[in-house]
């Protein structure tokens, strides 16, 4: 089978390839990073779901392994469908993950390394005292997957399994003293009215003081914790900031988090069915999401392949205690070949200017603007509180004039700008702040046909005293994966030029604001493609 190169991503992660979903079981063991994801060894759309499996020494540079979990027994025999890993004490690695049995049931079921003194972890055995839980008759048999990295507290392993009661998600709470009986709790950790099928569910605690990120099971005085689910009515996900009381085993979100469909998002694009895991080696936390294909099925079959992993992100609590932070893995650095650089260059409104010198279709780009003063901002039409913010970036693309933005990035873009996918702010006076939207917009990103070609934004809460805002964007042929603000808002974007590929993308900078902006400092590097997916020789 051959794959048609041009959108293929030189540095996300993805295999040789088929159909790709979600990340499934990531963790560390014995000097390897492991990465697990939902796939399709015989086609381009969803279907026939294995665990393939691949590891790494550095999060960047992959080798792929056997598929590691695939149909074999009567509790999985229609499906392996998404799970996590938990490291037992001992260092023993196991997995849970939901099977399809035979009556199409979702069931949660274990596996175990067949050899812990391979760092590979090559082979899993799945025991005969499978499924672990069963949907009991309270639950939706059909919508009950997903189970979470346990953790552990006052004797008790638990876990959660992404549910729904008709319109309720829900995030059912297991417990166990030896990870084989498991016992539903009375209360589910949390649910939310209104919100559907709540799946691949991931809870975890974050540091009150610095970036450390922690072992799952940590609480405490000095813990915050966060619980995020991924909506399949709205293709997105949402994380709550709360606290987790381990005695009562519930979680309540923050005052200041919403629980729903206007809450906190990871990624205000194309990211989904998301995952993080402790890495002890480098004290972190760090979250893995799937971003799917924007083209058509039919571009995916000429393509022979449809989805890509993002960057893997540290994550933690930002020091607003509100929200999360993230930031690519420093280790993406090593990626960076070519540099180029630039110093306090003013633009005027209307102006743009070229980033020559770097491989604009596969980049690294990380740029400062700064602005004398906030007194143009147009004023926030109250009516965009009931919007979503991509609703608002639609109306105020990167073309229409401005008063403090729109400026930013031009990504993508042909020569003549005929395509573009322009990454920008725009900042708004709102009565008693002001309001920072960060837009990722696709509507120019292509001539090409049966796109989908979202206007993606979120709107930030970005200190501006400093007058500064900082944008980082991770290019990559068909991926446009930007850091706001310091990584406190995310927007990941899939873009599909027919003129701005290869050595034919350009990269520019812009302002459409009557404020002159400053571009205080840009750095920006041609990134070099790692090892991605080869198979390892037996
Ligand atoms: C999320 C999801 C999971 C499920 C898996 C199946 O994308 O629908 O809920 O376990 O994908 O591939």
């Amino acid at each position: 089978h051959k794959v048609n190169q041009v959108h293929r991503t030189g540095y996300h992660f993805q295999p040789p390839m088929n159909w790709i979903n979600d990340p499934n079981g990531p963790m560390y063991y014995k000097g390897l990073y492991h990465l697990f994801y939902q796939y399709n060894p015989k086609g381009v759309v969803w279907g026939n779901i294995v665990w393939a499996h691949s590891v790494s020494k550095d999060l960047i540079n992959w080798e792929a392994l056997d598929h590691a979990i695939y149909p074999s027994k009567w509790f999985d025999i229609n499906g392996c469908w998404s799970g996590s890993a938990t490291i037992l004490p001992g260092n023993k690695p196991m997995i849970l993950y939901t099977g399809i049995d035979p009556k199409q049931r979702q069931v949660q079921n274990y596996a175990v390394p067949k050899n812990l003194t391979d760092p590979y972890l090559r082979e899993w055995v799945k025991p005969d005292d499978n499924p672990i839980v069963d949907p009991d008759n309270t639950v939706n048999a059909s919508a009950f997957r997903d189970p979470t990295t346990a953790w552990w507290a006052d004797g008790h392993w638990r876990i959660l399994v992404g549910s729904k009661r008709k319109h309720r998600g829900i995030a059912y709470l297991y417990r166990s003293r030896d990870f084989k009986q498991w016992v539903k709790a009375k209360h589910p950790l949390h649910s939310s009215p209104k919100t559907g099928m709540w799946e691949c569910p991931d809870f975890f605690p974050v540091s009150l003081s610095g970036q450390n990120g922690l072992e799952t099971s940590v609480v405490g005085q000095n813990v915050k914790h966060v619980l995020k689910v991924s909506l399949d009515l709205t293709r997105y996900e949402y994380y709550t900031v709360g606290t987790y009381d381990k005695k009562k085993d519930r979680y309540t979100p923050d005052n200041t988090s919403v629980d729903g469909w206007g809450g906190l998002r990871f990624d205000y694009g194309n990211f989904y069915a998301s995952k993080t895991f402790f890495d002890p080696s480098k004290n972190r936390r760090i979250l893995w999401g799937w971003a799917n294909e924007s083209d058509s099925v039919k571009d995916d079959m000429q393509k022979g392949w449809a989805g890509i992993q993002a960057i893997p992100r540290r994550i933690s609590l930002d020091a607003s205690r509100k929200q999360v932070i993230q930031w690519p893995v420093e280790e993406l650095e090593t990626l960076r070949g070519q540099k180029v650089q630039l110093n306090n260059q003013k633009l005027q409104q209307g102006e743009h200017f070229e980033v020559k010198g770097i491989t604009a279709v596969q980049a690294d780009v990380d740029v400062t603007f700064s602005f004398p003063s906030l007194d143009k901002a147009e004023p926030f039409d109250p009516k965009w509180a009931e919007l979503d913010a991509l609703d608002v970036c639609a109306q105020k693309g990167s073309k229409a004039q401005g008063g403090l933005g729109p400026f930013g990035l031009l990504t993508l873009a042909s020569e003549n700008l005929e395509e573009f996918t322009p990454v920008f702010f725009r900042i708004f006076k709102a009565p008693t702040k002001h309001v920072v939207l960060l837009c990722s917009d696709a509507t120019s990103s292509s001539l090409g046909n049966g796109l989908y070609k979202p206007s993606f934004a979120g709107f930030v809460d970005v200190d501006l005293t400093k007058k500064q805002l900082s944008l980082r964007s991770l290019i990559d042929h068909s991926v446009v994966e930007t850091f706001g603000a310091g990584g406190k808002i995310v927007i990941l974007s899939r873009v599909y030029p027919k003129l701005g590929v290869f050595d034919k993308a350009h990269l520019f900078v812009f302002n459409n604001g009557s404020e002159t902006i400053t571009v205080e400092n840009l750095n920006a590097w041609s990134m070099k493609q790692p090892l991605m997916n080869a198979p390892i020789r037996k």
